[in-house]
C-alpha cells in the first residue's frame, strides 16, 4: 500500500538550511502583517537597484492593478550577472550538456556570460531593436537561448520564449500577438540525435507577418537552411565585432521583462506579462529559500527555457542568487535512465528541480540505473507542475535522495512567476505530496462552489488573495482578459483554477485542476486520488484517470495505466487495480476501464495531456485540437490504436 507517513529531514540539512522552520513561520507571519518592510528588506538584499522605490506597492489584486517597487529603476541582467563580476567573476555561472554526451560541454564563468550578453545585447541594439520592442527566441535548450533572454533583458526588449517543439502554426499565433520585431531561432534542434528544422519552421511562421524585421540564426544542426537577405542573420556574424560595451538599460521596476504563452488547451493561448523588479525579487527568494541556495552550489531545473519553470529557476532566480545553473539540452530518453543521475555526479548537483512525470518514467524503467552513480551531492530535490503521487515521491526520497534529501513538492503557475506552495525546506519532517505552506506574502484560501471562503480544515478552489511581487500584472495587450480569467469568478481573490485540501494544520495539499475533477452518480471525485490508489501498487509507474462516456450512454471512468518494466499486465492485476481504489474511495470511483497503456501523452513541461486522454477514451479521435506542445506525438497514436483494439 502507498507509504505517506512523514520522512523526517536529515539533522545536517536543517542545521545549515538558510531558513529554519521556526524563522520560517516568522517570516511569513511578518510577510503579511508587516508586508511593505519586509518585501524592502529582501529586495534590497537580494537585488541591486539603480535608484530605489517610492512604495513597496500600490495597487491592488483584486483591482487588477498590483504594482511593486513603483519608481526604483534596476536591470535584471546586471543583477543577474555584473553585480556577481566583483567577487565572483570566475565562477561558473552556467554549464551546458549536450544531448550526445559524447560531444563537448560548454562553460561560461560569470566574467564570459557577462560578455557574451554584452556583445548579444549590443547586436540587437545594432539591428534596430528598442527598449520595449519584443523579441521571439524560439531555440533549443543551449546556452545561446539563455544568452538571447539576458541581452532583451540588459537592452530593455521585452522576450517571448516560444517552446521549440511549437507547431509553426502555434508559433505564428504568438509573435502576432505580441508583434515581435526579430526572431531568434537556430538553424536546427536536435532531439533524440534528429535535427528538428527550426529555422524552416519560422519561415513558414512569419511569412507575410509585418512586425517581424529581422531573423537572427544561431548555428547548432549545421544543415543548410533557406535564407532571406535583408532579414536574415547568422547569430555568429551578429556578435562578431559587437562591442563588449553595453551599458545595462536602467528598467523601471513596473517595465515588462517577458511574455510568456500558456499552452491554451482550448482556447487562444494567453500572453502572461511579468515585471521586472517584483519578480525578480520573488524569483530570488524562493530560489534561495526553498530550493535552498547556498554560494557556490550548483543546480539544475530540467524545464525547457519556453516554461515558466525554466526561466524563474534556470535563469533568473539561481543566476539573480549567482548560482552555477545547469543546462540539458537533451529530451529525457527512457532508454537511458541513468542519463539524468550521470549528470548529477559530473556537475556535482546540489539541487535538482524536476516534474513528477519525469520521476515517473525513470522510476518505470526499475531500479538498476541508479546503482552507476552515486549522487552524494544532492541537498535538495525538487518537484513541480502536477500532483506528485506517494510511490512516486518515496522512490525520489529513498532511492534517488538515499532518505537524505528533502523533498519540496512546489505547487505555482506561470501566472504566479515563482513557487507559492511548498513545503518547508527545513521542516522536521516532510509528508509525501502534501503539507505544502503557502509562501512569504502569500494569503492562500479555499472558496466553495458559491464562492464563500472556507474555514479550517476544508476542500475547495484555491484562491489567492492579496498581491504578492511575483505575480503576472496582464495578459499582453489584453487587461480585460486578464481580470476576467483570474479576477472576475471570486471577486476580491485570484482564481488558480486548482482544487486543494487544506489539513487542520493550514497545510494544502493540491488535488488537482479543477476541470480534472469526475462527477459519477452525483458524486465528484478527484483524478488524483484515484490515480493514487492506482499507482500504490508498486508494478504501476503511472496513471491518468478520465471520464468517458460508457457503451449504455452512462458516465464512467476510464484509467490509463503504465506499468513499471517488469510487470506483468493481466487481468488479475487489472482487477488488483480496481480492488485497491474501491477500498480506498469506494465503488463509485472504481474504473470501468483499465487501459495499459506503454506511456502517457504529455507536454513537454511534464504534464499528461488529459484533454487527449479523454477525447480518445471517448473515440474522438478526428480532431484532438492544438498538439503543438506534445513531447512525443507518437504516444497519441499508439494509444489510439490499443483505444480501438480494446486491449
Ligand atoms: O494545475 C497546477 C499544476 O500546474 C498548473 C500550472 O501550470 P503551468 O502554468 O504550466 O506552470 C507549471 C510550473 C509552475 C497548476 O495550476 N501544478 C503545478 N505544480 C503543481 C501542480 N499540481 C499539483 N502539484 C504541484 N506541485
Amino acid at each position: 500500500m502507498t507509504d505517506s507517513t512523514a520522512r523526517p529531514v536529515p539533522e545536517a540539512f536543517r542545521d545549515s538550511a538558510n531558513v529554519s522552520a521556526t524563522s520560517y513561520d516568522e517570516m511569513y507571519r511578518r510577510s503579511l502583517e508587516d508586508s511593505d518592510s519586509f518585501w524592502a528588506e529582501q529586495a534590497n538584499r537580494l537585488l541591486h537597484w539603480f535608484t530605489s522605490w517610492e512604495s513597496v506597492q500600490s495597487g491592488s489584486l483584486a483591482g487588477g492593478d498590483a504594482r511593486w517597487f513603483e519608481g526604483a529603476k534596476l536591470n535584471a541582467a546586471y543583477n543577474c550577472l555584473d553585480r556577481h563580476l566583483e567577487n565572483n567573476a570566475d565562477s561558473t555561472a552556467l554549464i551546458w550538456e549536450p544531448e550526445d554526451e559524447s560531444a563537448e560541454n560548454r562553460r561560461f564563468t560569470y566574467r564570459e556570460l557577462h560578455d557574451a550578453v554584452c556583445r548579444s545585447a549590443s547586436a540587437l541594439r545594432g539591428i534596430g531593436v528598442k527598449r520595449g520592442d519584443r523579441v521571439c527566441l524560439y531555440l533549443p535548450m543551449i546556452p545561446e537561448a539563455v544568452i538571447s533572454m539576458l541581452a532583451c533583458a540588459r537592452m530593455g526588449a521585452i522576450h517571448s520564449v516560444v517552446f521549440s517543439g511549437c507547431s509553426p502554426d502555434a508559433l505564428r499565433e504568438r509573435i502576432d500577438d505580441f508583434q515581435a520585431s526579430v526572431v531568434i531561432t537556430a538553424d536546427q534542434a536536435i532531439r533524440f540525435g534528429r535535427k528538428v528544422p527550426l529555422k524552416a519552421r519560422v519561415d513558414i511562421a512569419c511569412e507575410n507577418l509585418e512586425s517581424v524585421k529581422r531573423v537572427v540564426v544561431v548555428r547548432r544542426g549545421g544543415d543548410d537552411v533557406d535564407w532571406k537577405d535583408g532579414r536574415d542573420l547568422w547569430f555568429d556574424d551578429l556578435l562578431r565585432g559587437a562591442p563588449s560595451d553595453s551599458p545595462a538599460a536602467e528598467m523601471g521596476a513596473e517595465d515588462p521583462l517577458f511574455i510568456l504563452y500558456t499552452s491554451g488547451a482550448t482556447s487562444k493561448p494567453k500572453g502572461v506579462l511579468h515585471t521586472t523588479g517584483g519578480y525578480l525579487v520573488y524569483a530570488a527568494l524562493t530560489h534561495e529559500v526553498i530550493l535552498d541556495h547556498h554560494a557556490g552550489d550548483v543546480h539544475w531545473c530540467t524545464a525547457e527555457l519556453g516554461w515558466i519553470t525554466g526561466h524563474t529557476y534556470s535563469v533568473y532566480g539561481p543566476l539573480a542568487n549567482g548560482g552555477t545553473v545547469v543546462l540539458f539540452e537533451g529530451s529525457f530518453d527512457a532508454k537511458k535512465p541513468a542519463r539524468t543521475w550521470e549528470i548529477v555526479d559530473k556537475y556535482q548537483v546540489n539541487s535538482l528541480y524536476t516534474t513528477p512525470t519525469l520521476i515517473r518514467t525513470l522510476m518505470a524503467q526499475g531500479d538498476s540505473h541508479l546503482e552507476t552513480t552515486r549522487r552524494n551531492s544532492l541537498r535538495v530535490l525538487g518537484t513541480v507542475g502536477e500532483p506528485i503521487n506517494a510511490e512516486a515521491w518515496n522512490w525520489y526520497h529513498s532511492k534517488v535522495g538515499k532518505d537524505d534529501c528533502p523533498v519540496v513538492d512546489t505547487w505555482w503557475q506561470t501566472e504566479t512567476g515563482g513557487i507559492v506552495l511548498s513545503p518547508v525546506p527545513a521542516a522536521e519532517s516532510i509528508k509525501p505530496g502534501a503539507s505544502a505552506k503557502p509562501f512569504f506574502g502569500i494569503e492562500a484560501g479555499l472558496v466553495d462552489d458559491s464562492g464563500e471562503l472556507l474555514e479550517g480544515e476544508a476542500t475547495g478552489h484555491l484562491v489567492l488573495s492579496r498581491s504578492w511581487p511575483g505575480q503576472m500584472r496582464s495578459l499582453y495587450g489584453n487587461h480585460d482578459r486578464f481580470v476576467e480569467s483570474y479576477l472576475s469568478a471570486n471577486p476580491g481573490h485570484y482564481t488558480t483554477g486548482d482544487a486543494a485540501h487544506r489539513d487542520a494544520d493550514g497545510h494544502y495539499r493540491i488535488t488537482g485542476h479543477v476541470d480534472d475533477r469526475i462527477t459519477i452518480a452525483g458524486v465528484t471525485l478527484d483524478t488524483s486520488d484515484v490515480e493514487n490508489a492506482i499507482t500504490s501498487d508498486a508494478g504501476i509507474a503511472e496513471a491518468a484517470v478520465v471520464a468517458y462516456t460508457r457503451d449504455d450512454g452512462k458516465d464512467g471512468i476510464y484509467a490509463w495505466v503504465t506499468p513499471r518494466i517488469d510487470t506483468v499486465t493481466d487481468n488479475a492485476l487489472a482487477d488488483a487495480l480496481k480492488n485497491r481504489v474501491q477500498e480506498s474511495l469506494g465503488e463509485t470511483a472504481v474504473p470501468d476501464v483499465i487501459q495499459w497503456a506503454p506511456a502517457l501523452p504529455r507536454t513537454r513541461s511534464g504534464k499528461i495531456l488529459r484533454r487527449i486522454l479523454k477525447q480518445i477514451a471517448n473515440g474522438a479521435v478526428d480532431d484532438l485540437g492544438d498538439t503543438t506542445t506534445l513531447a512525443d506525438a507518437n504516444v497519441v497514436d499508439a494509444l489510439v490504436e490499443l483505444r480501438q483494439k480494446g486491449s
